[in-house]
């Protein structure tokens, strides 16, 4: 069993040791529009690839050994609405398969862009994720190359190189045509990376939720979620999570409380305290679009709010879970409180533990992050490998509850911490030292800016304050050259997604997505008009 997950949803039988920036909206429930059968997108457009350097940089000691051989990038685009001239706009897809990218060819925001200005739409994979990967296994030695300056290069080559099937006696090359990025999440730190580093060959670029700020104790991940989720919610969730906490010390409640879940077995609080942490992982799977939406932490949250027990099974459970209730220390709540938890029990047994156990595995082979021996698989299927080899090295991103601040109570278990969070890190890769954030945010962090430089984000994203949106950074206006849009309401990257116009409602999208959408394709014409009057250095360079 993979003991690490790269996507925050991570389905039943994965332990969350962390919430990744990746999306995975597959859950198709609770729809206020009719199921969208748009065609498959993969039919649409087909998969090209280009032939790639995999070390940009022989200059450095890092990529010791060097490579001078190449590996196929992969991506997709749509030239249907092209016209000689027009812009490109390259979607970076960050750390997942390019093919998860594809409905936005097909109707998100780049599509909408490139129909609007006659230009091509394209989805580029990162290297080492999807087909595009360079060596030939994922040990530490062949991660070597993974890093986001060699991706960046990828891109900036790729922009410089490319000739678009079809379109061969056409010069569409970033020397010749406006080339703009767009990213979200981790791509979106990515693209403002690639303003600021190939200014020449990107003349703009469109951050969504970028984390441009690198942190190794991330525990203000769960923030947004204490403050935007429905307080009778959250409230419960600390109460559960101080049920943990308080529990922990006294050694035989704690093996109660465990036995309460059916986890007598699984050996590390830590583990414990993780799974139950993990229903917050879904609030940034939420998406407006309904087709898209992951209806987990509304359930969760619907479940643990229920002063009415929904599970029957957990009914004989009721005077052991009061018990406990009380040993953490709660009083006059604890009536309230002992049926929310047995309902927490009832949810998180049918939906994750369950799933697993019922297989007949134990619990540690299915909720455990310290089995070293789970982590040494290194072929190519080993792909939760990737992300955690990113984290490991350059950035960080732990969700502790231990970082939380002393007067605040935690949204999560103490005794979720660095050290736990990066067992994989020794365990996989033999990496024992801090990530070294400097290798990103050397490119501005919360204050990274750039002429043509947007950035876009959510104001209930758990990742906004890893983006120049957090409460600490320094503010920023909005205006054309420099757009700075914060979505009302919106979690993770909510600009990226859209829909046919005959999809479209009086509510759908709703009105701060329909609004930011509507303000990038103006300021992106904006932005074209400037093309026109100043063509980017590197076209010069053509002529020269
Ligand atoms: C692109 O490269 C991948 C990985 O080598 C390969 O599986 C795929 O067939 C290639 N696709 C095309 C269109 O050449
Ligand atoms: C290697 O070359 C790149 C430019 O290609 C430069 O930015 C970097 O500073 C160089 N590194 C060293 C160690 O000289
Ligand atoms: C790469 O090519 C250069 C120039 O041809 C050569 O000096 C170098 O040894 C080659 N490196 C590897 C790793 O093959
Ligand atoms: C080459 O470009 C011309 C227009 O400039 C077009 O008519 C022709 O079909 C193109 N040929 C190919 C092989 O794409
Ligand atoms: C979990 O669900 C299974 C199957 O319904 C049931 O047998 C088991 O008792 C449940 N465990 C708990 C702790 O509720
Ligand atoms: C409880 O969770 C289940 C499964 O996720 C869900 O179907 C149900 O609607 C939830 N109940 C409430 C009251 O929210
Ligand atoms: C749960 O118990 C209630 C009351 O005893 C009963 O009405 C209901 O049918 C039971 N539900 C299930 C799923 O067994
Ligand atoms: C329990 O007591 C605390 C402090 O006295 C109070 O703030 C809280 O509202 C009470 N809760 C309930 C459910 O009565
Ligand atoms: C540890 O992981 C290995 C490899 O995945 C597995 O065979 C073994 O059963 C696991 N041990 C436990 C205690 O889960
Ligand atoms: C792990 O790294 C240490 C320090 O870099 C090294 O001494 C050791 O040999 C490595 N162990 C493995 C199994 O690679
Ligand atoms: C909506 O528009 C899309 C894109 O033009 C088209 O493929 C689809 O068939 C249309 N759906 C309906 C129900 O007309």
């Amino acid at each position: 069993m993979k003991p690490l997950s790269l996507l925050a949803f991570a389905g039943a039988a994965l332990a969350a040791t962390s919430h990744g920036l990746g999306h995975k909206g597959s859950l198709r429930k609770q729809n206020n529009r009719p199921l969208a059968l748009d065609v498959d997108p993969s039919t649409l457009y087909p998969a090209h690839n280009l032939s790639v350097p995999i070390d940009h940089f022989h200059n450095e000691s890092i990529y010791e050994p060097h490579s001078n051989a190449s590996f196929p990038l992969r991506y997709w685009f749509d030239a249907s609405h092209y016209k000689k001239g027009g812009p490109v706009f390259v979607l970076e897809s960050g750390e997942t398969s390019g093919e998860d990218r594809l409905p936005y060819l097909q109707k998100g925001l780049i599509a909408q862009l490139a129909q609007e200005t006659n230009g091509i739409a394209v989805i580029l994979e990162h290297r080492y994720y999807g087909t595009s990967i360079p060596t030939s296994d994922l040990s530490t030695k062949s991660l070597r190359f993974l890093t986001t300056e060699q991706a960046l290069a990828d891109v900036a080559y790729f922009s410089e190189h490319i000739k678009f099937p079809g379109l061969e006696n056409q010069s569409v090359t970033a020397h010749d045509v406006p080339y703009i990025a767009y990213g979200g999440s981790y791509a979106g730190a990515f693209v403002a990376f690639l303003r600021v580093v190939y200014p020449n060959l990107f003349f703009g670029a469109i951050s969504s939720s970028g984390v441009t700020a690198a942190i190794i104790d991330y525990w203000q991940y769960y923030e947004p979620i204490r403050h935007h989720a429905p307080q009778d919610c959250v409230q419960t969730n600390l109460q559960f999570t101080q049920l943990i906490d308080n529990l922990l010390p006294q050694s035989g409640e704690f093996k109660k409380f465990k036995a309460l879940f059916g986890l007598e077995d699984l050996t590390y609080a830590n583990d414990f305290a993780s799974l139950l942490s993990e229903p917050l992982g879904a609030w940034q799977n939420r998406n407006w679009d309904p087709a898209n939406d992951d209806p987990t932490f509304f359930a969760f949250c619907g479940n643990i709010t229920s002063d009415r027990l929904i599970y029957n099974s957990t009914a004989s459970k009721a005077n052991e879970a009061k018990k406990l209730v009380s040993a953490a220390g709660y009083k006059n709540e604890s009536t309230q409180l002992t049926t929310r938890l047995l309902n927490f029990v009832g949810w998180l047994n049918d939906t994750t533990i369950w799933p697993c156990l019922g297989e007949g595995e134990s619990a540690d082979s299915c909720f455990s992050a310290h089995n070293v021996t789970s982590y040494q698989q290194d072929d190519i299927s080993q792909d939760w490998r990737l992300w955690d080899y990113q984290v490991c090295t350059e950035w960080g991103f732990y969700q502790t509850g231990s970082g939380t601040p002393k007067n605040e109570l935690p949204m999560v278990s103490r005794s979720i911490d660095i050290d736990y969070l990066s067992l994989s890190c020794k365990y996989a890769f033999n990496i024992t030292t801090p990530p070294d954030v400097q290798r990103v945010n050397k490119y501005g962090g919360f204050d990274i800016d750039y002429p043509r430089l947007a950035i876009i984000g959510g104001q209930a994203d758990p990742w906004r304050e890893a983006t120049p949106l957090a409460d600490g950074a320094t503010p920023r206006k909005n205006t054309n050259d420099r757009p700075f849009v914060e979505i009302a309401g919106a979690v993770h990257h909510w600009d990226e997604n859209g829909l046919f116009p005959n999809e479209t409602t009086p509510t759908l999208p709703p009105a701060p997505v329909a609004s930011a959408q509507k303000f990038e394709h103006a300021f992106i014409k904006e932005w074209l008009k400037e093309w026109k009057k100043h063509p980017s250095p590197a076209q010069q360079t053509t002529f020269n």
